[in-house]
């Protein structure tokens, strides 16, 4: 890893020790795919062995220090100071049915701020970190948002909406209308986290998603912004902390995305 600050070191070591585990349950997904009863348990099981396993080892280096994590919730709720941010596994329902793109995030707050991440795709091998002032990586090499300022020509993702989310049909009918009035490809993956990853490294252009949760972009937030991609929220009011409809981009296409699904979105 070409991050190598103490914090950044918990976190590596934290993910790759998850990540064993994660392999091995991902290889015994496609027989439970056929099994009478299907991997539902198995995959709950799974999320919760991961999160487990990153937990210890974060709170063995640091037991003090805060932790907000999907399946757990808050640890040492009254340190605001310094908090790690974790998803155990983003992209569940990929890992569920054997499609191999679903990654462990892990991010380092101070004072509300994400100063490190990592986002890991344990199958693909692909580790994306950064660090606040020290720049994105992937693997070994340095990595940078495209340069592509006609949003026409550019390659979007986004995801959801939710299964329960109340506002399921507006976020569905935005997809295939902004495609259209962009007149660019957008597509939905199903991993948060790697999508914004990928924005990182030039795989696209621009991501945004409605109704996220914080732990699905914490550390994939810092690796934007570190690549020189710009990231910011579409709820305008809402406090950073809540902010959970996000849109990341190479920035020079910024503005003209984000006006146009405020446009056609908030009405
Ligand atoms: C989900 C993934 C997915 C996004 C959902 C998230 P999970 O996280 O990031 O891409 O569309 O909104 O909830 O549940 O797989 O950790
Ligand atoms: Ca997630
Ligand atoms: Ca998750």
């Amino acid at each position: 890893m070409r991050l190598n600050s103490p914090r950044m070191n918990v976190i590596y070591n934290a993910c790759m020790k998850a990540s064993k585990s994660m392999i091995r349950d991902f290889g015994e997904i496609e027989k439970l795919q056929i099994s009478a009863k299907g991997p539902g348990d198995f995959v709950t099981n799974a999320d919760k062995r991961s999160e487990k396993i990153i937990i210890e080892e974060l709170l063995k280096a640091h037991p003090d220090y805060g932790i907000l994590s999907e399946e757990t919730g808050e640890i040492n709720k009254n340190n605001k100071e310094k908090r790690w941010i974790i998803d155990p596994i983003d992209g569940t329902m990929n890992f569920l049915k054997g499609v191999p793109h679903f990654a462990i995030s892990i991010a380092y707050e101070e004072n509300g701020e994400v100063v490190c991440g990592l986002v890991f795709d344990p199958i693909k091998d692909e580790l994306f970190v950064a660090e606040k002032g020290n720049g994105a990586f992937l693997n070994n090499s340095r990595i940078r948002v495209t340069n592509k300022k006609k949003l026409f020509e550019s390659y979007l993702a986004t995801g959801g909406p939710k299964f329960n989310s109340k506002h399921k049909n507006k976020i569905f009918d935005e997809y295939v209308k902004i495609s259209n009035i962009v007149n660019a490809p957008v597509r939905k993956f199903g991993c948060a986290s790697l999508d914004l990853a990928y924005v990182a490294c030039g795989r696209f252009d621009g991501s945004w998603q409605w109704e996220l949760s914080y732990w699905d972009v914490a550390a994939s937030i810092i690796i934007v912004k570190e690549a020189g991609g710009y990231v910011d929220f579409l709820d305008l009011q809402a406090k950073e902390s809540v902010k959970r409809n996000i849109i990341a981009t190479n920035s020079a296409i910024h503005d003209e995305l984000k006006n146009n699904i405020l446009k056609n979105i908030i009405e």
